[in-house]
This record gives structure tokens, sequence and C-alpha cells, in this order.
């Protein structure tokens, strides 16, 4: 393992605020990240927005403000949304930031002078919303984008390109020789037959239709590709092209992990053309790029001209963060598609934080008060046979599993490893029966059922804590657990509780009742965006 981690979400465009589906990547991304912080890993997360392109410069105009403007005040309020959801960002980037713009320039400069790029005439389907030109195969007898399904318009200018075949076998021998590269891999799949296989082309590296964007240097009636600007941020957001001694050396390394999370919709230019402008500037390349599904409503994909955007806001305002970033972890597997309804969210959050963390909180820390004055007993092991020995492996294979599933971007999978813990904690209860055990003389057996409870309850809080970034904390301050002892090293060592008093708190998941309407965003300002 790479002793070092550098992940990043996409950087968002600011041409509307931002839903619960930008929430789902963006608080994904950052589950994983604080893992990574909590096992020691040194880590940067990046996230960022990518505020360059027509449809910025439309959208702005129709608002009656300058380009500029107009972003300001859509990235405060994605600024916000990630403050209001917890997230650990490092750095947020800006492709407006001066130095990113010059890092793009120099870029395109060197590209130039490499001969990896020339100027030609381009002409295609273009769809304006997803700033992409497509071919004639792409679109189809319906001429629509096959990315978003609007319809494309039939343009033709003068443009440079990117030399595509001159890297496509060095691509083609990376995916082979790095199989997790793109994952899950039928996305790598999509990649090779759809583009890649039909004859790859080159790469329309530059726009002349529109003023809003990185200027050429050298010709500056065209403006750099929007997708060009947006994917060098995860290199410029690290220095390259500045001051490259500082984290880009240390996370654009050999020996840190660096990892892309998308979503399926923009796999094309991650998975084939960010490879490439990375080998054509002689950079090693990204480790992992992850591809997660889209999170959508009961009337299918959201979409602002459905009016069916999610809010999250009066989600986070009605049930509290921990709620909702547990929601968005926990419910759809990382990776597939999912859907939100205000009853799933409900029944999730009781199901599994009030009925089964949230109950073995409470039973255990009365049982510690009533039957030890609130001081939790010294951990003993082997007693309740052959109870105590199902629960202590199932603690081992619980921390073993739930590092390899986070290791391996598997986010809800290792989140879920915990209710298997906890659950299994809840049976033990149950078996044991310490009701029965307390009347004994013998405490030997209550001491050991209470110290292998709340040893579960420690791990368990522990390994919560990269989602549930409030309520984990509490869980383990209700444990009597000082701040020095909640990382993933701690938890392997079996003496940490004892002695401790614990402080039972307010009931730290109370059950939910009602659902709440889904929270559209169909605000006529937002319409009219
Ligand atoms: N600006 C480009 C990305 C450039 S990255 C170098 C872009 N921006 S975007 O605002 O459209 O956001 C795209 C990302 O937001 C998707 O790749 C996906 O990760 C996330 N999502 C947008 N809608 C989503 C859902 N409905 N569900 C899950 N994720 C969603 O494309």
């Amino acid at each position: 393992m790479k002793n070092k981690f550098y992940i990043t979400t996409p950087i968002y465009y600011p041409s509307a605020k931002l839903h619960i589906g930008h929430a789902y990547c963006t608080t994904l991304t950052d589950t994983i990240a604080r893992y990574n912080r909590l096992r020691g890993r040194e880590t940067f997360f990046l996230t960022g927005s990518d505020e360059h392109g027509m449809k910025i410069e439309k959208n702005a105009a129709a608002a009656g403000k300058t380009p500029q403007q107009f972003v300001d005040e859509i990235v405060a309020s994605f600024k916000e949304l990630w403050t209001a959801l917890d997230i650990t960002n490092d750095k947020f980037i800006r492709t407006t930031d001066k130095e990113h713009v010059i890092t793009v320039q120099k870029i395109f400069t060197r590209f130039l002078e490499q001969g990896d790029i020339y100027l030609g005439h381009y002409e295609g389907w273009y769809c304006t919303p997803c700033e992409s030109f497509w071919t004639d195969i792409q679109v189809g007898p319906e001429h629509v984008c096959p990315d978003c399904g609007r319809p494309v318009q039939k343009a033709q200018e003068e443009a440079y390109f990117f030399k595509t075949s001159k890297y496509l076998d060095r691509l083609l021998k990376y995916y082979d020789e790095n199989l997790k590269f793109i994952t899950p891999e039928s996305r790598k799949n999509e990649m090779i037959n759809t583009f890649i296989k039909p004859g790859l082309e080159d790469l329309c590296i530059s726009r002349t239709s529109f003023k809003w964007g990185v200027p050429v240097k050298e010709n500056p009636k065209h403006v750099i590709y929007v997708w060009l600007d947006a994917l060098v941020n995860y290199i410029s957001a690290l220095g390259y092209g500045q001051d490259e001694d500082g984290n880009f050396k240390k996370f654009w390394a050999e020996d840190t992990e660096k990892v892309h999370i998308l979503g399926a919709d923009i796999t094309r230019f991650h998975a084939i053309y960010w490879p490439m402008f990375l080998m054509a500037l002689d950079l090693p390349l990204p480790d992992r790029e992850f591809i997660h599904g889209l999170l959508m409503t009961k009337d299918g994909k959201m979409s602002k001209s459905k009016g069916n955007t999610i809010n999250p806001y009066p989600l986070i305002e009605k049930y509290g963060v921990d709620a909702v970033r547990y929601y968005l972890v926990r419910e759809v597997s990382f990776g597939s598609d999912g859907q939100f309804t205000p009853e799933q969210f409900v029944e999730r959050i009781n199901m599994d934080l009030a009925n089964n963390v949230g109950n073995l909180l409470n039973r255990t820390l009365s049982m510690i008060n009533k039957y030890y004055n609130g001081v939790i007993p010294t951990y003993t092991k082997g007693i309740n046979n052959p109870f105590d020995g199902e629960l202590e492996a199932q603690m081992e294979e619980i921390i073993k599993d739930y590092d390899s599933l986070f290791l391996d971007l598997h986010p809800t999978e290792a989140i879920a490893s915990v209710m298997k813990l906890t659950s299994r904690a809840n049976k033990y209860i149950d078996e044991t029966t310490p009701w029965a055990l307390a009347k004994q003389e013998d405490k030997a057996p209550l001491d050991a059922c209470i110290s292998h409870l709340a040893r579960s309850l420690y791990i368990a809080g522990v390994l919560l804590q990269p989602v549930l970034t409030r309520k984990a904390g509490n869980l383990l301050d209700q444990l009597g657990v000082s701040g020095d002892k909640r990382t993933f090293k701690d938890i392997t060592d079996e003496n940490v509780l004892n002695g401790l008093s614990v402080h039972k708190g307010d009931q730290l998941f109370p059950r939910l009742d009602e659902t709440i309407e889904v929270p559209y965003i169909v605000s006529k300002m937002e319409k009219k965006d």
C-alpha cells in the first residue's frame, strides 16, 4: 500500500445550485478521505468548481451579470453546502484562480511546442450544455447528445486538435497492466467499445465561439477547451506549473495513491483524455478512477428542466448532518445507481442508527451505570463461552473487512460491516442475559459480558467517525474515551476502556417517525438559471 493518499471529486459547474447528487459524490469522497486520515495516511482531498465555458457565459448574460460575478455567487453557495455537510477538503480549486489559468496556458504551450497539438477545422454535432462535440454515429438519427439526451447542433470552427493517436497504445497498455485503474470494470469496457474500438478521433481542444475561458496565448481568439482547462485542476491545485516542490511533489508522486472519484457521465474525459494529457506532460497517471452511479428520484434522473432536483438543505436541517451523510454513504452501494425517497431515508436511519447502534449504546450504558456505578469493567476473554469467542472473532473480522473495503473504495460495504458488528453485539446481550448474570455470586461472567459490549461499541464508534462526523464522537464521549484514543490503530488495543467512566447522555439517535415532502429545488430564481 502506498503511504500517501490523494483524492478528488469532479469540479462542479457553477451554472446552478448543487443538488443532492453532487452532495452524494462529495460526501462519499469525504468519507473515504476521512477514513484514510483515521488510518494515519497522509491525505490530500480536493474539490472545486469548473467555471469557464459557453453555458456559464450565457447563464450570466441571462441573469444580467458578468460571468465572474455570476460564478462568484454560485461558488459561495458550493462552499456553504460543503460546510453544512462537514466536508474536509484540503483545498477548493476554482478554474478562474490566476495560478490555475497560468498553468493551463503553460500546458497548452508545451503541447504546441511538442507537436501534440495542431491547428485545423472542426465540424461536428455540438451539445451546448455538455460543452461536447459528437460524431454522426454518436448522436444517432435523432441528433441527441449521447450523454444528456438533449438535441445537438451542427457546428464548424477553426480549432486546435490534440493528437490522441500518439498516446492510444500506451493508454491501452496502462488499462491492461492496471486492472483497477477504471472501476467498476464495466465502465472501462464501455469506453473501449464506445469510443476506442470505433476509432478514436483527435480531440478538439480550443473554441472560438465564445470568450469566457482561458485564452490561447499564441492565438488569443481561441479559448482553451473547457475539459482540458477542467482536468488540469487535479495537478494545478497541487502547484503544478507554479511551485512544484510543495504539495505537487508530495501528492502527485509514485508513492501516493492518486484517486479520482467521478460520475459515469464524465468517464470519457477522465478515462481517455486525462491520462493522455498526463502522458504528454510526462507525469505519472492516477492509480484509480472510481466511477459512482447516479442518485435518482422516483421519477428518474434529476434534472433542472424536469424540476426534480433535490435540495439537501431541508434534510440537513430536519435530520442533522450525521443522518444525511449516513444515508448517502450507506443506502446506495458506491458504484451503482440508486433512488432517493424520504421513506427509505427514515427507514434506513431508524433501522441502523436508532434500533441498532443507538439501542446498543443505550442498553450497554444503562447496565454499566446500574451494575458498575458507571465504570467499565476490565476486559476479560473467553468466559461466557461460546458467545464471547464468537463476538471476539466478529470484532476482529469486522476490523479487517472494514479496512480492506475502504481501501478498495467500497465505503458503503465498509460501513455496512460496522452494522454487522453492532447487530451481533445486540444479539450477544440476548444470548448472555446480563440481567441474570448480575444475580450470580461470581461476577466474572458479567464483567466479561459488559466489557465485550463496551468494546464492540468502542470499535463501532471509531469506525463510524468518517461518516458520522458528530455523533460518532458523541458516542465515544459517552463511553468516556479520550480524544487521543480514537484512531484506527487504537482499536486493536483491548485495554483502552478498562476503568473508564461513562457519561450517559441523551439518546444518540432518536427514532424518526415522520417523513417530509421531497425537498425539490424549484424556486423561480433557480428555474430561470
Ligand atoms: N465540471 C464537470 C466536471 C469536471 S471534472 C474535471 C462536470 N460538472 S457537474 O457539475 O456536472 O458535476 C458532475 C458530477 O456531479 C458527476 O460526475 C457526478 O459525480 C456528480 N453528480 C451530478 N449529478 C448526480 C446525481 N444525480 N447523482 C450522483 N452524482 C451526481 O461534469
